[in-house]
């Protein structure tokens, strides 16, 4: 059980160095193929590489590939070698497609309802191969339910909406809650951490190949965001760009698929999904969108506010005057209102930070986010181990 996995953290670790020699060195290679953003939170307005995450992506790829062959070179898996080895590729294959779709993103700048089609596509080989190797569609139902419903139920075609449904969902959960230096990769390699130590937790029980397959993924995953990490924490030298992200949220959400604990990987996600539902009016046009929700700069201070959207009341729909009515009460946004028109901070829980706790310099911000993402990750702990046991015969 050891021995690869130990092979796979010393091949993490040389992936490490290569990405941080790496990095520097394609740096302007980046900006001269056009490939860059200006840091909207800073004064100079100089050029910052983007996509930088294909850098990374590729390295996790590589890695994986020269894994491939210490894993399951020596002979001894004979028998179960197509059932496992298929999975390996075609998770690898999905991951791969997702990169492809990220940098075509970045690159292209695409629309919302491709953001949405293109990591559905990407899932199905991924669902193909669960549906050959598993196909078990049944759920265990929680205690106080079962009265109801019984132990488990089957709910056939709706598991693999939900699977395909969650490869969306981890893809642009961590995309939306990005535009301050360093939280992409932060939160992203939170997450990774988290679910490593959850495998490592499991590798005693008696899935635990599914659990040690999960660490040959995010062992290269947590090396390459760690070196890309250090360039990308404030003050930014690269940008990550949509491809990182989408390379993300597709890792997860393959290692959660494939082994059998996609709940307990959406745990890792609370603030994500918190930041989606919050993000749910402007996401879907029944509030104004503006094409950056990020904080604002000021100049001055050095320090960041929340950012505003200003529409007109009346041109609201009833779902936006709805939402509008429900953030307020539960206190997440402040809005005034002048001549018919709105202004409040845009929702996301970016701002909502600064809303509570006053202007601040961006490093603080996204310590304070990656501070909020590691509180959740053992409110997530507390729910998977002590609360299970009580809903579920864990
Ligand atoms: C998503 C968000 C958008 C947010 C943006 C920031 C939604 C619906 N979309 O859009 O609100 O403003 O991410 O990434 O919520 N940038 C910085 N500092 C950073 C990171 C990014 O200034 O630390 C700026 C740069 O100009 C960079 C740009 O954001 O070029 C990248 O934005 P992009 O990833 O294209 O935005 P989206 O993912 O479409
Ligand atoms: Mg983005």
């Amino acid at each position: 059980m050891w021995f690869p996995i130990l092979a796979n953290g010393l091949m993490s670790c040389s992936a490490y160095y290569l990405s941080i020699k790496l990095i520097p060195k394609v740096k302007d290679m980046f900006i001269k193929a056009n490939l860059f953003g200006v840091d909207q939170n800073k004064k100079n307005g100089e050029k910052v590489p983007e996509s930088i995450g294909v850098v990374t992506g590729c390295i996790f790829l590589i890695t994986m590939f020269l894994f491939i062959p210490i894993s399951y070179g020596n002979g001894e898996h004979n028998e179960k070698f197509p059932h496992e080895f298929v999975e390996l590729i075609v998770a690898l294959l999905s991951i791969c497609c997702m990169l492809l779709l990220g940098f075509a993103d970045d690159v292209l700048d695409l629309r919302w309802r491709h953001k949405l089609l293109l990591p559905t596509i990407a899932s199905l080989p991924l669902l193909m191969v669960y549906y050959i190797n598993f196909n078990t569609t049944t759920i265990v139902i929680p205690k106080p339910f079962r009265s109801l419903l019984g132990v488990t139920l089957d709910i056939g075609i709706l598991y693999y909406v939900y699977m395909g449904m969650l490869a969306v969902f981890c893809t642009n959960a961590i995309n939306i809650l990005a535009g301050i230096n360093g939280l992409e990769v932060g939160q992203s390699i939170v997450i990774a951490i988290s679910i490593i130590i959850f495998n490592l937790i499991e590798l005693s029980g008696p899935l635990w190949k599914a659990h040690q397959f999960s660490l040959y993924f995010l062992l290269p995953y947590c090396a390459t965001s760690l070196a890309l990490f250090k360039y990308n924490w404030y003050p930014s030298r690269v940008f990550v760009g949509d491809t990182f992200c989408y390379f993300s949220g597709m890792t997860f959400a393959v290692v959660g698929i494939l082994g059998h604990f996609s709940k307990t990987t959406l745990l890792f996600f609370i603030p994500q999904v918190f930041n989606f539902l919050f993000s749910v009016p402007q996401l879907f046009h029944f509030i104004e969108c503006p094409r950056h929700r990020l904080p604002k700069y000021n100049a001055e201070t050095n320090q960041l506010d929340c950012s505003l959207v200003k529409f007109q009341y009346s041109k609201l729909g009833v779902l936006g005057k709805f939402f509008l009515k429900l953030f307020k009460s539960l206190k997440l946004i402040r809005w005034h209102e002048k001549d018919g028109f709105i202004t409040t901070n845009n929702f996301t829980i970016i701002n909502l930070v600064l809303l509570y706790l006053g202007p601040m310099h961006e490093a603080k911000l996204t310590t304070i986010l990656i501070v909020i993402q590691i509180f959740c990750t053992c409110i997530a702990f507390t729910i998977r181990y002590p609360l299970a046991s009580i809903f579920y015969d864990l």
